[in-house]
């Protein structure tokens, strides 16, 4: 479980410019839990992300995991037991090494290796055998250098890796709104399979209402650091597309956009 409890963050405090974006923000996810966070531009979904993998600070408050105080932690370790994947699909993988060796550095996260162990080839099998799951036809593309996959197949390939190793959360920032509606839904499709395969525990910000409302069992909504909605399995499920919206758009009234 993860909670996240009386976290107070302020950027740039102490200058012209400072802003308290959190102020006693407490949220706790449950194991097994898949969390979508909606909510407007600013209103603080990629901090709260950043702040449960430690890549950001906060004042005050405390993150814990499974009862475990983690705010001292640093972001390197967190991330053995994180998997995030990104907007940007160049962000989860590296491009010019191949698709073998991308597989590679993600089987091996959180242990210390040096390449050439790191690139044994007898995990080769395995990685195929992962890589057909995502029914691109990846698994035949091992020696292929992932800078020349398109956005879609990279995006598969980072979801696949942040999944290798055992994970306590799988962190998604938007990552499907760099691709095309079709390949948008089917990213969406596989983190739903992989989520449920592997009964990780997610937490998903969206800008699709759609997406947040269809796959996941809680749905969650931020204005200006706050949350202001929480819909837990069976609510949410009685919930619609419309009602969201609608709860948005009244929102967005009132903040005067
Ligand atoms: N490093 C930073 N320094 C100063 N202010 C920041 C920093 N990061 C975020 N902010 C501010 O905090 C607020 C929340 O930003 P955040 O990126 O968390 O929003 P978001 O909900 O993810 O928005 P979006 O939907 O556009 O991605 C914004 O007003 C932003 O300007
Ligand atoms: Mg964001």
């Amino acid at each position: 479980m993860l909670e996240l409890r009386n976290i107070t963050k302020t950027y740039n405090p102490g200058t012209l410019t400072e802003m308290c974006l959190f102020q006693d923000l407490t949220m706790t996810v449950e194991q097994g839990e898949f969390v979508s966070i909606v909510g407007s531009n600013g209103s603080g979904k990629t901090s709260l992300l950043n702040i449960i993998c430690g890549s950001i600070p906060v004042e005050q408050g405390q993150v814990l995991v499974a009862g475990e105080d983690i705010t001292k932690m640093e972001e390197y370790k967190r991330y053995q037991r994180i998997g995030r994947v990104y907007q940007n699909p160049a962000m989860g993988t590296c491009p010019h090494l191949t698709l073998f060796e991308n597989m590679s550095l993600a089987d091996h996260k959180g242990k210390s290796f040096g390449l050439s162990p790191g690139v044994n080839r007898h995990r080769l099998r395995v990685y195929q055998e992962q890589l057909s799951l995502l029914g691109l036809g990846l698994e035949n593309k091992l020696d292929v250098l992932v800078g020349t996959l398109s956005g879609g197949q990279r995006q598969a390939v980072a979801l696949l890796m942040a999944t290798m190793t055992p994970l306590d959360f799988l962190i998604l920032d938007e990552h499907t709104a760099a691709l095309d509606p079709k390949t948008a839904e089917s990213i969406m499709i596989l983190t739903d399979q992989m989520v449920r395969r592997k009964k990780l525990t997610a937490i998903m910000v969206t800008h699709n209402l759609r997406y947040a409302v269809e796959y996941g069992n809680r749905l969650v909504m931020m204005n200006q650091g706050k949350i202001i909605l929480d819909l837990k399995e069976d609510e949410k499920r009685k919930g619609s597309v419309e009602d969201i919206l609608h709860i948005f758009n009244e929102i967005s009234i009132e903040c005067g956009n």
